[in-house]
């Protein structure tokens, strides 16, 4: 196996191929548009968490569950944005605060006793959002996870 990586010809056409696998791959970028945020829906709208959990939602939540993501570079190169739209779609669907249920409080209760519970067991924001350096700011300390808790417990309907 060895020998063939030294042969200067085949090592020069795996890089050929791999570079063309690569841009080929580029050609399946998904679409990076966020949804339209509709004024009035979004958590924000009507009893607003106090400004520092509402400061912590935004920093830790909203890239994956509203439609305001912020999309750093690296989701607009295959494979990885594959995997981070896969993540943005997967946790608007569970949860949306564009898309803020307020009208119904069953609901309500359901979403806040979720959010206390993923963010108490640590579950959220997904670890690899924080892997690298990345999202350094939504790296919540057991403060900061308290008081997201405090919030959903006192918010309950
Ligand atoms: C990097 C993307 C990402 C970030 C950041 C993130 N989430 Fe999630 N979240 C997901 C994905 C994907 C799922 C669905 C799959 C799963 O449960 O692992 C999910 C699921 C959830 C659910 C369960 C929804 C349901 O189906 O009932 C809750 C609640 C939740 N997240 C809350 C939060 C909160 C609160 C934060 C911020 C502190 C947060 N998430 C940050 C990606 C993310």
């Amino acid at each position: 196996m060895q020998n063939i990586f030294r042969s200067k010809k085949i090592r020069r056409r795996i890089l050929i191929t791999a570079g063309l696998v690569f841009f080929g791959m580029q050609l399946f970028n998904p679409s990076l548009k966020n949804p339209p945020v509709v004024s009035g829906h979004d958590l924000m709208a009507t009893n607003p968490p106090p400004p520092e959990v509402a400061a912590l939602l935004h920093e830790a939540c909203y890239d994956c569950h509203s439609n305001e993501t912020r999309w750093p570079w690296y989701a607009h190169v295959a494979p990885v944005s594959w995997w981070i739209v896969s993540h943005m779609k997967e946790g608007r669907e569970g949860l949306n605060f564009s898309e803020w249920p307020h009208a119904d409080a069953n609901t309500v209760g359901d979403e806040l006793g979720s959010i206390g519970h993923q963010v108490q067991t640590r579950k959220m924001p997904l670890p690899s959002y924080t892997w690298l350096g990345m999202h350094p700011e939504a790296k919540l300390t057991d403060e900061q996870r308290g008081r997201i808790l405090k919030w959903t417990e006192s918010a309950a309907p």
